[in-house]
């Protein structure tokens, strides 16, 4: 009677052990299925909106010779967006399904080649492999990566789905027009990292004094024994200067040095400077 109880219990146990291993491998079998607002550690997840992924892409003119870096991946679906335009693509995330899915995505589409998904905390990923880099997380964190990002190469691209670098004024934007209202997810912005240029600089004519504010110059050109306030812009290592109503300059910088055409009265010449001082 006792050795029947034992094998039936015994039987019992191994028909739970089976079924327990079945239902686990079934579970294990179930794709990941991601969720809008699922939680995570700095931003819930929220995809962008299809229509947004292709704005976002052009506003940046990501194309081939591109590595376009998204900082928090989500599904992948910005970066797999970006390979298919012919840019290599790398998506930063810390969820470990949301990094498998997005793999199986590129794999499927075709493009895994061009991308690559690493699961890892944003704040340490090496950024500058990007020439362009695409946000959709808060204007908190913007604010958090805003310093690594200004000292990126000049003319490193920066995407940032509805959310702004507060009083680094945006160089361009976009916006979904098919949605009568904007709250979230319908408008994105542009920044191009500016080249460095405040200090003082020689040019044959005389002295450029410039001060820099992210892409906005003001300062003044002393030459001849005069001074006149000048104002500007810089877009990646283009720049542009007026002086008076009267002159322009537009160029390009590289490093300690700098030139291209100044409009005097609307007649080009050449101009090159050279930096003195900081
Ligand atoms: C709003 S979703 C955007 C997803 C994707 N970029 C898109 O536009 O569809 C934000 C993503 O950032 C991820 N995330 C949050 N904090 C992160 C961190 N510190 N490092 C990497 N990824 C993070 C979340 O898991 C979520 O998938």
């Amino acid at each position: 009677m006792f050795t029947n109880i034992v094998s039936h219990r015994a039987v019992a146990l191994l028909c739970l052990a089976v079924f327990s291993i079945a239902a686990f491998a079934q579970g294990a079998d179930k794709p990941f299925v991601p969720r809008a607002g699922m939680p995570a550690r700095d931003v819930a997840r929220l995809p962008a909106e299809p229509v947004m992924v292709n704005k976002m892409l052009e506003l940046a003119k990501a194309g081939p010779g591109d590595v376009v870096v998204d900082l928090g991946s989500g599904d992948g679906r910005m970066v797999i967006s970006a390979a298919r335009h012919g840019a290599r693509g790398i998506g930063v995330e810390l969820n470990p399904d949301l990094v498998k899915l997005s793999r199986s995505t590129a794999e499927k589409e075709g493009v895994a080649a061009r991308t690559r998904f690493v699961t890892q905390d944003m704040y340490d990923f090496d950024l500058n492999q990007a020439s362009v880099i695409t946000l959709f997380l808060d204007t908190k964190i913007n604010m958090r990566l805003r310093p690594r990002i200004l000292n990126l190469k000049p003319g490193t691209r920066v995407i940032s789905n509805t959310f702004t670098m507060e009083d680094w004024r945006h160089d361009d934007t976009i916006r979904d027009e098919t949605k009568s209202s904007c709250i979230l997810n319908c408008v994105a912005f542009l920044w191009v990292v500016p080249a460095k240029v405040a200090g003082t600089w020689q040019l044959p004519q005389g002295e450029l004094k410039l001060e820099q504010r992210f892409q906005m110059l003001t300062g003044n050109m002393n030459a001849g024994g005069r001074s006149v306030p000048v104002a500007g812009r810089i877009r990646g290592d283009q720049i542009t200067i007026a002086a008076a109503d009267t002159v322009e300059f537009t160029g390009r910088v590289a490093g300690t040095e700098m030139g291209g055409t100044i409009k005097i009265n609307g007649v080009p010449h050449g101009w090159r400077a050279v930096r003195i001082g900081k």
